[in-house]
């Protein structure tokens, strides 16, 4: 694995499941780590747990003006943003036509408008010093669909967009499509859900560590990174911490 001490990184939604292993990979590499949610209980257990180089920095992702400022304060808390994790993410399923506004609005806002406006923010920095990692965690719901989640494959499919956007400039950014995790982050918080997307998109929920095993066949994270989906059947891109290190790897 690389060492990524003196580098500075930012992982939004690091309260939840797959967010707070990401941080701690990170961590785990050098890396100086700001983590942000808006429960700030968890970000201070997860910092106090970490240690030294982490720094909570709760924020409202629906709000607009406080996403703009998540990007500056990160910047100035952990020095330089070299490394952006867009992780934060919600699902509000309804049928098309019987989803309100209020559904659509939060996930849009959430899962897209944030990721807009943080990844621009955070991108000026970038741009200045030359070198930047933009990493999307995102869902295979964005790019097979699903039925019910209009809100939340419009928010993951551009997630997916702005990773491919980037590298058409050659420059490095990746979405990570995952499929259903079943031990860690809201899936495994709530069986009945986990139940139907079973069924419904005949993927086979699996565990962060069984995605870990599967993706160390030769060539299998890397060039899962490049094809996001269908190189391992199941449209998964394994265990958080380690697509997160292989894609940064990958866009080196
Ligand atoms: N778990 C899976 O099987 C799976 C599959 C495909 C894709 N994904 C994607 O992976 C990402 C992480 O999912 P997870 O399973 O780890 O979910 P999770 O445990 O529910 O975590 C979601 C994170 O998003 C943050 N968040 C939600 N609303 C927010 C808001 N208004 N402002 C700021 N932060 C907010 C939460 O922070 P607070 O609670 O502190 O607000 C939390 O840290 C999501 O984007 C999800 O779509 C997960």
């Amino acid at each position: 694995m690389f060492d990524l001490t003196g580098k500075g990184a930012l992982v939004t939604g690091a309260s939840g499941g797959i967010g707070a292993a990401v941080a701690k990979a990170l961590h785990a590499q050098g890396a100086n780590v700001a983590i942000s949610g808006t429960r700030k209980e968890k970000l201070d257990a997860l910092a106090k747990e970490l240690g030294d180089r982490v720094h909570v920095l709760p924020c409202d992702l629906r709000d607009r003006a406080a996403v703009v400022k998540l990007a500056e304060e990160a910047e100035k808390t952990v020095g330089q943003v070299d490394i952006l994790v867009n992780n934060a993410g919600i699902t509000h399923d309804n049928l098309f036509m019987r989803m309100k506004d209020e559904e659509w609005d939060d996930v849009i806002n959430v899962n897209l408008n944030s990721v807009f406006v943080l990844t621009r923010g955070i991108l000026r920095g970038m741009m200045r010093r030359r070198y930047g990692r933009i990493v999307n965690i995102a869902s295979i719901s964005g790019v097979f669909g699903n039925p019910g989640q209009a809100n939340y494959v419009a928010g993951n499919a551009f997630m997916e967009a702005l990773a491919w956007h980037r590298r058409a400039r050659g420059l490095p950014a990746t979405a990570i499509s995952w499929g259903a995790i079943s031990d860690t982050g809201y899936l495994a918080r709530n069986a009945r859900v986990l139940k139907i997307l079973e069924r419904r998109i005949a993927l086979r929920p699996m565990t962060a560590a069984q995605g870990f095993v599967k993706n160390q066949t030769p060539g299998g994270a890397v060039g899962a990174v490049e094809h996001p989906v269908g190189r391992h059947g199941n449209g998964h891109r394994s265990l958080p911490v380690f697509f997160v290190w292989c894609s940064i790897v990958s866009v080196r």
